[in-house]
């Protein structure tokens, strides 16, 4: 297996975020972490060189890495790109596709130094520690067909949500190990009241469960599930849901935590390869401005230690860093409180690379 790491920056803050992510890649390397690090463009920035938000160039350095680092990519200037082909979240879509990175993991998980920066009440989110794992190769995201198309004198959009009975069992099975390592109980997450696909869903996972007779097995309509996830998140441990639905109750998940800057994601393979970034987008209307949070990018080079690499105290470390970071009183505008001290994003970095090295 190579040991190669592709760093993608992409777009917005997407460039800013993976820097300060790079120097604490930087740091492991120097700990003993034997990598390869090499950088390519996606999204928009791609598009913009090479007229194509995935070129091959790209792609094969993608197929060849082990692990990959994605900034993130869109933007304002490319919305009105009509050819979807064309748009940066393509470039995105097709890496996940072409890698079959079919397994995301979305923790959620509350830093107790930003119980005040969550939109809840700090009773409702303390000690919140939720992994989402969302099926990402999928669904309605991928289904054909799908298009725009003038039918009866007007113009019809139309998509496909499409499941089949292997690809709910692969995701099925990464949820109930997650769960196992965990505290053993995982939410299934469909509209099986409305939707085949989803009935298709809940039968496949009532179908595994016995095979892991430790882990308690729930269902949940995806309306409850929003709803559930504002009222009393604490019931929920692993969550395992399709592409979209899984898309809709990460952002909201996060954002419990106190923001959606400070999480990390992992989409993994069947033959172990790994693309890692955070959970929020581009940012454009604060890119460029040195004011972005680093943090979940620098989180996502943990969890590649961690599922990639195999470095479970080098990951350990950058977490433990990111801790005392915190504890220190350091915010990124995004998770300021009273008391607290706002940071830049580099200023952020520099606290996190100094806390690594001090550990
Ligand atoms: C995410 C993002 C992407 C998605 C977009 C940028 C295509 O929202 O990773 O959650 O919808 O999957
Ligand atoms: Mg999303």
């Amino acid at each position: 297996m190579t040991r190669k790491i592709l760093v993608l920056p992409g777009d917005g803050i997407g460039p800013e975020i993976t820097a300060q992510a790079s120097r604490i890649l930087a740091a492991c390397q120097a700990r003993g972490l034997d990598v390869e690090v090499e950088e390519a463009l996606v999204g928009g920035g791609a598009y913009d060189e090479y007229g194509d938000p995935l070129p091959a160039g790209t792609l094969e350095k993608a197929r060849a890495a082990r692990a990959i680092l994605l900034g993130a990519v869109g933007g304002p200037k490319w919305d009105r790109l009509e050819d979807l082909s064309k748009r940066p979240e393509k470039g995105l879509l097709g890496l996940r596709k072409s890698l079959g990175l079919f397994g995301n993991l979305r923790p959620a998980i509350l830093y107790p130094q930003l119980a005040e920066a969550s939109s809840l009440k700090p009773e409702v989110v303390s000690g919140l520690d939720i992994m989402i794992v969302r099926e990402l190769t999928g669904g309605i995201y991928f289904g054909q067909p799908r298009g725009i198309e003038e039918r009866d004198g007007e113009r019809v959009g139309f998509n496909t949500y499409v499941y089949s009975e292997s690809e709910i069992e692969r995701i099925g099975r990464v949820a109930f190990e997650m769960a196992r390592k965990r505290g053993k109980k995982l939410c299934s997450v469909d509209k099986a009241n409305v939707l085949e696909v989803t009935i298709l869903w809940r039968e496949v996972m009532d179908r595994l469960a016995p095979e892991y007779p430790d882990v308690e097995l729930s269902h949940m309509y995806v309306d409850n599930a929003a709803m559930q996830l504002v009222r009393a998140p604490r019931q929920f441990d692993v969550i395992v849901t399709g592409n979209m639905f899984g898309d809709i109750l990460s952002d909201a998940a996060a954002m419990l935590t106190g923001s959606i800057g400070m999480l990390p994601s992992a989409s993994l393979n069947e033959s172990g390869q790994g693309m890692y970034e955070p959970c929020h987008g581009s940012a454009p209307d604060i890119a460029g401005q040195n004011i972005a949070n680093p943090l979940a990018t620098i989180l996502s080079v943990a969890m590649m230690l961690r599922y990639s690499f195999d470095e479970p105290a080098l990951a350990g470390r950058i977490e433990a860093a990111v801790g005392k970071v915190l504890d220190d009183g350091l915010r990124t505008a995004d998770i300021a409180s009273e008391g607290t001290r706002t940071v830049s994003t580099v200023e952020m970095g520099d606290a996190v690379l100094a806390a690594f090295e001090g550990l």
